[in-house]
């Protein structure tokens, strides 16, 4: 059924990613983007296509971005691919999501390592079919040498279901006698989260026209610019991620103190 999917990339050169860096100041750069991929059913429903076909193609428009953020010199993506709530669609498009996932961390590991992109994923693994476990596996162990961009894959994530385990695990320790309640800080509970290591994102991109934050990286958002725009995932490309940049340049980060404010 999905015969195809990600195969031709090989046999037709990869073209050159032309960015028009114009308006971009590259020493002020955000170092990690966090992306709500959205839009993809209505993406496809608006061709008379299945919603699946947007997901597909939605795979697609993520390697291109993460090939522009690369360039750019932004060091991680988040990529919500996959929340702890879209286990409720109907079964046939879980699967095909899954299934997609598991395609996409086998075709794409030779390009990961031409580009130097390390793989890392972020939520739980509970639930997640046994061959997705398996390729996700690979993918880390394949990519883990890479030093250039992350991509941080969202696979059965949600920001609460992080936060509690968090809790879980700190309040385990407290009661083993291995940590203190005084000794919790942020620091201490960011190592708790999936992101553990990771900076937290500078800007966070929304397509698809929603203004929602949809249990994404809830503590890691805390001081996130956001970004939205009406463009389905798909039809994401390396100018909207340029237009994105460009405003968070834009903006001034306060961090809640008061640099400029009068
Ligand atoms: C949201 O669009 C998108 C998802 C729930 C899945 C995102 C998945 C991909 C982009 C493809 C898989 C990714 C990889 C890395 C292989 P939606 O279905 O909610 O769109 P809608 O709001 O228009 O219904």
């Amino acid at each position: 059924m999905f015969k195809g999917l990600f195969q031709t990339k090989k046999k037709t050169p990869k073209a050159e990613l032309a960015l028009d860096l114009t308006d971009i100041d590259l020493n002020n750069v955000p170092k990690h983007i966090a992306i709500i991929m959205d839009g993809n059913g209505r993406w496809a429903k608006a061709q008379g296509k299945v919603r699946t076909f947007g997901h597909q193609a939605g795979a697609e428009t993520l390697k291109t971005i993460v090939r522009a953020a690369d360039k750019l010199g932004v060091k991680v993506i988040s990529a919500y691919a996959f929340s702890t709530e879209n286990w409720k669609r109907p079964v046939t498009e879980v699967n095909f999501i899954m299934e997609l996932l598991s395609r996409y961390l086998t075709s794409e590991i030779e390009e990961f390592n031409e580009n130097n992109v390390q793989v890392r994923f972020i939520g739980s693994r509970e639930g997640l079919p046994e061959i997705v476990k398996e390729k996700m596996d690979n993918a880390i162990e394949a990519t883990k040498n890479n030093t250039g961009i992350i991509l941080n894959l969202a696979i059965n994530y949600g920001g609460q279901a992080e936060i509690l385990q968090a809790v879980k695990d700190i309040a385990a320790k407290i009661e083993a006698g291995s940590l203190n309640v005084e000794d919790i800080t942020n620091d201490v509970f960011e190592n708790h989260l999936y992101t553990k290591g990771l900076p937290a994102p500078d800007l966070l991109i929304r397509p698809g026209g929603d203004l929602r934050i949809s249990n994404f990286l809830l503590w890691q958002i805390a001081y996130a610019e956001i970004w939205t725009t009406d463009v389905y995932w798909p039809d994401f490309s390396p100018e909207h991620l340029l237009q994105a940049v460009s405003a968070y340049q834009g903006r001034e980060r306060r961090f809640g103190g008061l640099v400029n404010k009068k």
